[in-house]
């Protein structure tokens, strides 16, 4: 009899585990024929009941009937849950409903930058070109008037390459800035030339207003009777086309080996417009340098120097985006961080 109630017990856990783990009705109606059908193993085990003694009978009758019980019980909690699942993904599929879109991401703010600044100059007819990143000293420096090792290609804080030098050409370099670009499009021999290189470059510099890389914009305009008020005139259009009508450029004396003379560029503080505050001091924020190009530079691009003459002015693209009004960048590395919920607010 022990033996009889222990192996009752064990059909109703299987029965039970199996019951929980169904799929389908269909499934379902499987087990209750394995367990309760006219083969099912309760139905067996309920034929050897007469072997047991008169006592015994009604005892293992009443266990046997519990399992049953508990076996059917457990067959239809299990049929709704089954059924309620089923009409739970019907009703939670709405093929009319739009999908999820995949996140998109956007241009980088430096990469927006380019484009605003190329739009503003191709308005005045300006067209843009690329020069090479990693350049020879030639065009970086001494065809820009530096003097062969002259310590002024220090100031520009450059990283040299080591490769076997030109003889003509001389060391291969990172390009620390886009004047580089002067002489190769003068090499192109086309007038008048109104150029606009942006590019890459790099110099050995990093903390809270420095990357090692970084963008920086080249004007270059070559033509016939150029002047330094040309020069103004464009600095005027591209300062009120980018960071508004209210603000306005001047320029200071200074000094560059490849103009002549050479500017620095300041314009209006974004805060004060001028006036003198506790971010500018003075009322005017240094933009970057300009000049009319030196006679040595359009002799070395094989420019007629009788004939043309020209102006040309080099800024960084970050420096112009941290100085646009609204636009608070405590430490410029922070661009190239790649920390997307800062990116994505642009
Ligand atoms: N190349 C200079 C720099 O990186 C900037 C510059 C100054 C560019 C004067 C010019 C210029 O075209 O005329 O600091």
């Amino acid at each position: 009899m022990q033996y009889m109630e222990e192996k009752l017990l064990g059909i109703k856990n299987n029965a039970i585990s199996l019951i929980l783990e169904t799929k389908s009705p269909k499934e379902l109606e499987e087990i209750r024929i394995q367990f309760l059908g006219r083969n099912g193993e309760v139905t067996q085990l309920m034929k050897d009941l007469p072997k047991l003694s008169k006592e015994e009978r009604p005892k293992i009758g009443i266990v046997a009937n519990n399992v049953k019980d508990i076996i059917e019980e457990t067959i239809k909690t299990r049929e709704k849950s089954l059924k309620e699942t089923k009409s739970l993904h019907v009703s939670s599929l709405d093929v009319t409903e739009p999908g999820i879109k995949p996140p998109l991401g956007h241009l980088h703010l430096v990469t927006q930058a380019i484009r605003e600044i190329t739009t503003i100059f191709a308005q005045i007819g300006f067209t843009r070109v690329r020069y090479p990143e990693i350049e020879w000293d030639w065009y970086a420096f001494t065809s820009l008037n530096f003097p062969e090792n002259h310590p002024a290609r220090d100031d520009w804080e450059t990283f040299f390459i080591k490769q076997q030098s030109d003889q003509k050409k001389g060391t291969v370099l990172l390009t620390p800035h886009t004047s580089s670009g002067q002489v190769r499009e003068m090499e192109k021999g086309k007038f008048p030339i109104k150029m606009l290189n942006i590019a890459k470059t790099y110099r050995r510099q990093s903390d809270v207003s420095h990357t090692p890389m970084f963008h920086q914009f080249e004007g270059l305009v070559v033509g016939e009777n150029m002047a330094i008020s040309d020069l103004k005139g464009t600095l005027n259009y591209f300062v009120k086309s980018y960071f508004g009508e209210n603000r306005v450029s001047r320029i200071r004396p200074y000094h560059f080996q490849f103009t002549e003379p050479s500017f620095e560029v300041d314009i209006t503080c974004g805060v004060c417009l001028g006036k003198g505050c506790r971010l500018c001091k003075e009322g005017w924020l240094e933009l970057g340098g300009a000049g009319m190009v030196h006679p040595n530079v359009l002799k070395a691009g094989k420019v007629d120097t009788k004939k043309y003459t020209g102006f040309a002015f080099g800024w960084g693209v970050e420096r112009v985006l941290m100085m646009k009004e609204g636009i608070k960048i405590d430490d410029l590395r922070i661009l190239y961080g790649n920390d997307l919920d800062f990116l994505k607010q642009f």
